[in-house]
């Protein structure tokens, strides 16, 4: 494939892209990919990153991991590709790195690693241009929106001790949060060190501990592992942190019950981030319109995580306390209102005080 070959759009788009991450002409960007990723995907960024002036390559790494059972049965879900010393190393003299692989290396030590040497790193995996384009800011004004309003809110959390969180369904959970992991995630990555997700605008934290009732619905949406919107009712019943008991008889809770089992690790019950969605371009009817096949298409940059005013549960993984897990939930719920420490932030799936 030729640069002349690159579609106008995704040329526009990851130009766009590169230009919100601050890309300068005196820096290098490195394309990292694996054996399925979209080739028109990488020579589009390479295209817009060498016309904007910049150094630029791409690594071209294996996909074992997802879709991969290994002896005992298991599978790698939710951003568990583990990179090689070889690949880290190359990495790490870069300034931006381009996520552009299937399952990603996010709860990873890998990850974890690079950007502590300064390289800034956007994931972006395999979506569909039309969920990218629709997530991500198109000019330097909008960017600067985006950034600050999800500054804003990671700034209450940041400030908060305790986040409880409500819902008709039932829903009665409170998290004591973590005073120093705090994400405020604006979906591209301008600061050395930073790590983002292409379109992802959302607040979470850490929790140091929580307890109470989780009670997915009809209608939230499974991010990850299964990019699919529940269709039936799952209680989550929470002691010390983990997930104790995953009750109900419907499809949705047989399913995450004998999920979770498959582990046979009790760190996968664990409660991973909370927080909330923060993208007013994200809507929630949207992923009934597209192809959600996370076997193809992944789950990062999903709208389905990022959505105005969903509350974003999930488990499994917290690579600020050295947890890493073989699986990640990410759950997107309605309609839940959330309180950080008194203050109502989250109104039946409104978020004040940016209307
Ligand atoms: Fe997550």
């Amino acid at each position: 494939m030729e640069q002349s070959d690159v579609s106008p759009f995704l040329y526009k788009m990851f130009r766009r892209q590169l230009q919100n991450c601050k890309l300068r002409s005196d820096e290098s960007l490195a394309v990292v990919t694996d054996l399925t990723s979209r080739r028109d995907y990488a020579v589009a960024a390479m295209a817009a990153a060498s016309d904007m002036g910049s150094d630029t390559f791409q690594i071209t790494i294996p996909n074992w991991g997802r879709g991969w059972y290994d002896e005992s049965g298991n599978i790698d879900l939710g951003g568990m590709l583990a990179l090689s010393r070889s690949v880290i190393n190359s990495l790490k003299g870069v300034n931006l790195v381009l996520d552009l692989t299937l399952e990603g290396f996010i709860h990873t030590p890998g990850r974890v690693e690079l950007v502590k040497s300064g390289t800034r790193v956007l994931r972006a995996g395999a979506q569909s241009p039309q969920v990218l384009s629709r997530l991500m800011p198109w000019s330097d004004e909008e960017a600067k929106m985006m950034k600050e309003r999800v500054l804003k809110y990671a700034s209450m959390l940041r400030n908060a001790k305790v986040m409880r969180v409500m819902s008709q369904a039932g829903t009665d959970f409170t998290a004591i949060l973590s005073p120093n992991t705090t994400f405020a995630s604006y979906g591209f990555s301008d600061e050395p060190g930073r790590w983002d997700v292409w379109g992802q605008n959302m607040v979470s934290n850490y929790p140091t501990d929580s307890h109470g009732k989780v009670v997915i619905d009809t209608g939230d949406y499974n991010v990850t592992p299964f990019a699919m919107y529940h269709t039936g009712r799952i209680e989550l019943i929470i002691e010390n942190n983990y997930v104790v008991d995953v009750r109900g008889d419907s499809f949705d809770a047989k399913l995450m019950r004998e999920h979770l089992a498959i582990y046979n690790d009790k760190n996968v019950y664990a409660v991973s981030h909370v927080g909330w969605g923060l993208n007013k371009k994200a809507k929630w009817p949207n992923m009934a319109t597209y192809d959600r096949s996370p076997d193809t298409k992944g789950v990062s940059g999903d709208e389905g995580r990022v959505f105005w005013g969903n509350f974003l549960f999930s488990t499994g993984p917290n690579h600020h306390i050295g947890r890493f897990t073989r699986n990640h939930y990410d759950i997107a719920m309605r309609e839940c209102t959330i309180y950080l420490d008194d203050k109502l932030v989250v109104d039946r799936g409104r978020v004040l005080g940016d209307e």
